[in-house]
């Protein structure tokens, strides 16, 4: 039912944790099933240089939480923002049909967590609405 890579990020997860004195934080839930996520990032250069999660959810949520901070490493901002919950299904190998709404926390929390990095330094990325 579950493709080998859900499996994988499931009893292996990459970069499960905390970082201290993080430059941003975001959570994610979704009230059907009170499964929630949790990413905390730190940015140099405008790139995401640690990405850390803790997921309290179902398997799948937690191999979605692994593969999205894997896909987001490196990455600018920019970049990361674009990461769609679909992207993130796709890379692995796709999830059962009542597991989707599973991979719909994943970017969202990355997303929240930039997105508080943006607001504390007031670096706005793409958008348009900062009148610096
Ligand atoms: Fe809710 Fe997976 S069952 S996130």
């Amino acid at each position: 039912m579950y493709s080998e890579k859900v499996m994988d990020h499931f009893m292996n997860p990459r970069n499960v944790g905390e970082i201290k004195e993080a430059d941003g934080a975001g959570t994610a839930g979704n009230p059907v099933c009170g499964d929630m996520m949790t990413f905390q990032i730190k940015v140099e250069d405008d790139r995401l240089k640690n990405v850390k999660f803790k997921t309290f959810g179902c398997g799948a949520a937690i191999a979605v939480s692994s593969m999205v901070s894997e896909m987001a490493l490196g990455k600018t901002l920019d970049e990361a923002m674009k990461i769609t919950n679909k992207d993130v299904a796709a890379e692995l190998d796709g999830l059962p049909s009542n597991k989707m709404h599973c991979s719909n926390l994943g970017a969202d929390a990355l997303h929240k967590a930039i997105e508080d990095y943006r607001s504390k330094t007031g670096s706005g990325g793409e958008d348009k609405s900062r009148d610096e």
